[in-house]
């Protein structure tokens, strides 16, 4: 059985536009009041016929509870459509009881989650006018979506254009009251409150990301004005809603998982996560993307948005594809112009017009008896007397205070990197230096003044770049699996947003209602990663999750580093996603479901462990041996070795030919002098499609300290070049 983690932690959803932070109670065993807990049991039995899961998930309910209750009322929820497990009220007793059954997986806390355009698309090379397929071929494609639920009436998701709703589709319209479904929003289901009605305007803006119509002459109060558009503007779209403003219960997540695998959903697009990586039998994603994978459906989901610390990615399952943030070159900057006429630039999405206005600068946040000077400098105190009606400089991010006191603007010390935060008034957030600059302007005048323009967009030149809150590897659980995969846009991105909101999410004091709004986050960079899944599988619907995922990955645009303290390839994987590349990769590294199944024996779960989540007999070939599972056929390379020590490790590989039938690839190693890399052959040569060839990557040496070294290899046939990064990561505690 897998350990037991009892910690109680919240998880998030992946925008900035949320407090993201995470609390997590180490759980006393004292406090034995019943909690939510997943019970996972893996895969449902083959044969259908004399098994009832419910009845099953009472029987083992009743096993655990004292002879007067009744199970029905500790059941919340039965998974029984795509995999095997409940959710139920359970004391710390009960779960360590249930943990020892034989049936049991593993049984976990439903933590909380929390939810962690349109110039994007012509960033990423993929022009409106892009080659498509008919679109009696792309609408065949459900995109689910799982997330804060969807505005229906959205432009993005009308079905003007749109055909009958696919003969598959197995779903259903169940969003509540006042609820409609289209052809193109064809199925709805919620998990919270009372409505697949997005109030947060998280769900919409991801979904339209991935999959919604064109809309043009949209924009945020005239900034970032333009189309909005999604990646496959003709698939449908399905809205599982797991999250409101509290969060994401991991209990409503793999119930929406369970529904959507059954439904008939081609691709998965969740942007929500924890902010630090859980084990693979206690994160309900993984799971739920797991039994995903096992019938052909490729999950996208978010790196989360705890960067730039090392280790901060929280997806890092091999068989869902996981998702960095950068920038576009379209920036939206903020303005502010001193009173001797020098003009500042920084970073944020402020709507108001100043109309010339020349508003005094406080000059002083301090001297009051309510706030000590301390607090007041950075604004988390201020008094009114002093500072209203005038701009206040804030040593530190802060937006309430500033309002409540009735500051007529404020300007902050903060560098954003490029990230802009809507704002609830005239704000501007100032890299340190210029911060600097504005504050020895007060000193130099009695009477300092300052103007805060608009925000309005410029150019970037500098993107794409990682931005700086993107989840950072390496993967905390799995060494040998580079974690995030790819990079896509996530930063200042314009989508459909929820009219019940307001563009800050703050309903007391923000009264804006809009329809399409600015959100920074990997929760912005997943969907795009899914509308390019999606836009793959429209050209080769028989490719599997893990054909697409490499198609995005060996065809990824390299990046270069943000900083010189980022390890790139921790940031970005293997770069930004292509998807016009992505359609046509030539050679791609596929893996089946055994294949994910015999890396789970390899890295420690036994054959009992495995047979539930897999549900084959025997599901291990030999015994576990953990050096093997840097031999899973993915399409990047890593592991983890000792400084000082000499290693010697190898890396089995297999490619598939799906580009030209008779073709030669030869390999291209991008040397690093730190260490040893052969390839062998160095030559492949295929004679007909979907051919399969073997390889082998050797790396060897021995380097003298803590880093991280960096290598690619890339198969090029001239007019195909397959680039996989090569990531060994040179620390300490590890199995090498
Ligand atoms: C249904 O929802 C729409 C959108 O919020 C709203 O305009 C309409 O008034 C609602 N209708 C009812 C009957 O509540
Ligand atoms: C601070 O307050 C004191 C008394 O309340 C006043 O005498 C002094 O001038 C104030 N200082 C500034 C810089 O406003
Ligand atoms: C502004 O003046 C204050 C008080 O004299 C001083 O402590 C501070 O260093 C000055 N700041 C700048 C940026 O000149
Ligand atoms: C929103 O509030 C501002 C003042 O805070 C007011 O000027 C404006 O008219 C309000 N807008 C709406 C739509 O109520
Ligand atoms: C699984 O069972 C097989 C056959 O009994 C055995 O050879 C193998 O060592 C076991 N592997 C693991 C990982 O438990
Ligand atoms: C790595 O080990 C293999 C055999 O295990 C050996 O053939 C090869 O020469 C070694 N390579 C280096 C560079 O030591
Ligand atoms: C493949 O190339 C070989 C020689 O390089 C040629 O004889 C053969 O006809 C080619 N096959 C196809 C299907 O083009
Ligand atoms: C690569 O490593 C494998 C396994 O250690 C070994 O059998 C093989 O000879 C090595 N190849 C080269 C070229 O070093
Ligand atoms: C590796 O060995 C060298 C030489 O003995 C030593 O200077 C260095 O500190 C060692 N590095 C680590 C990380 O232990």
């Amino acid at each position: 059985m897998a350990n037991l983690n009892l910690a109680v932690c919240s998880m998030m959803i992946t925008t900035l536009a949320f407090t993201l932070f995470t609390t997590c109670d180490a759980n006393n065993n004292k406090d034995d009041n019943p909690k939510l807990h997943i019970v996972y049991m893996g895969s449902l039995p083959e044969t259908t016929n004399s098994y009832s899961p419910t009845s099953h998930h009472l029987n083992l309910l009743q096993r655990v509870l004292d002879g007067s209750s009744n199970p029905a009322n500790s059941l919340v929820r039965s998974y029984k459509r795509s995999f095997n497990g409940f959710a139920a009220m359970l004391t710390n007793e009960q779960v360590a009881k249930l943990a020892e059954m034989e049936d049991v997986v593993s049984v976990f806390p439903s933590m909380t989650f929390q939810t962690q355009t349109t110039r994007s698309w012509d960033f990423l090379g993929f022009p409106k006018a892009v080659k498509r397929q008919p679109k009696s071929i792309e609408s065949n494609l459900v995109v689910g979506v799982l997330d804060s639920g969807i505005w229906p009436e959205s432009e993005s998701f009308n079905d003007k254009v749109t055909g009958p709703v696919p003969e598959k589709w197995k779903g259903t319209c169940a969003g509540g009251k006042n609820f409609t479904c289209n052809k193109k929003l064809i199925g709805a289901r919620f998990y919270v409150d009372d409505s697949a009605r997005d109030g947060q305007g998280h769900g919409s803006h991801t979904a339209s990301i991935a999959a919604g119509n064109y809309v043009d002459n949209v924009g945020f109060f005239g900034i970032a004005q333009g189309t909005a558009r999604g990646a496959v503007p003709s698939a449908r779209i399905a809205a599982y809603r797991i999250c409101n403003a509290q969060g994401c219960a991991g209990a409503g997540i793999l119930a929406a998982f369970d529904d959507a695998i059954d439904d008939g959903v081609d691709i998965i697009s969740i942007s929500v996560g924890t902010s630090f990586a859980l084990p693979l039998a206690e994160d309900p994603i993984a799971i739920g993307a797991f039994h995903a994978m096992a019938k052909g459906i490729l999950v996208s989901q978010s790196a989360g948005n705890n960067g730039p610390i090392t280790a901060s990615v929280s997806s890092i399952a091999p068989w869902l594809i996981t998702v960095a943030a950068n920038t576009i070159d379209r920036q939206i900057i903020d303005k502010v112009v001193l009173g001797n006429g020098n003009v500042l630039t920084g970073s944020s999405i402020n709507t108001f017009k100043s109309n010339g206005m020349n508003i005094p600068i406080a000059l002083i946040n301090g001297n009051s008896t309510n706030c000590m000077d301390e607090f007041a400098d950075q604004c988390k105190c201020l008094d009114k007397k002093l500072v209203e009606g005038k701009i206040v400089l804030c040593d530190t991010y802060n937006t309430g205070v500033p309002k409540d006191s009735g500051a007529a603007g404020a300007v902050v010390n903060e560098d954003t990197g490029n990230v802009g935060y809507v704002t609830l008034m005239p704000f501007v957030a100032l890299p340190p230096k210029d911060y600097e600059l504005i504050k020895s302007y007060r000193n130099s005048t009695k009477d300092p003044r300052a103007e805060i323009l608009k925000s309005e967009s410029a150019r970037d030149r500098n993107a794409p770049k990682v931005a700086t809150f993107s989840g950072r590897g390496p993967n905390s659980y799995i060494s040998e699996i580079l974690k995030p995969d790819v990079s896509a846009p996530g930063v200042d991105i314009l989508a459909a947003y929820s009219p019940i909101s307001t563009p800050t999410e703050d309903l007391v004091n923000d009264n804006r209602s809009v329809s399409y709004s600015i959100l920074s986050g990997t929760s912005m960079s997943c969907p795009h990663v899914s509308g390019i899944a999606t836009y793959v599988k429209s050209f080769h619907p028989d490719w599997s999750p893990a054909a697409i995922k490499s198609a995005i990955l060996t065809s990824a645009t390299p990046m270069v580093r943000s900083s010189v303290h980022d390890v790139g390839e921790y940031a970005y994987g293997s770069g930004q996603a292509n998807p016009v590349q992505a359609l046509n990769p030539g050679l791609v590294y596929d893996i089946n479901k055994g294949d994910y199944v015999q890396m789970l024996c390899n890295s420690g779960y036994d054959n009992a462990t495995v047979k539930l989540i897999s549900g084959e007999v025997n599901p291990c070939k030999g015994a576990a041996d953990r050096s093997l599972v840097r031999n899973l056929n993915y399409p990047t390379f890593a592991a983890r070795v000792l400084p000082n020590v000499t290693f010697n490790i190898s890396f089995g590989r297999t490619v598939t030919n799906v580009g030209l039938a008779n073709s030669t690839y030869k390999v291209t190693i991008t040397p690093n002098p730190e260490v040893k890399i052969t390839v062998t052959p160095t030559i492949l040569s295929f004679k007909a499609l979907n051919e399969n060839k073997w390889f082998v990557v050797n790396v060897s040496g021995k380097v003298p300290r803590k880093s991280v070294v960096i290598s690619s290899i890339v198969w090029s046939d001239g007019t195909h070049n397959v680039r996989s990064p090569i990531v060994i990561d040179v620390s300490s505690g590890d199995q090498e």
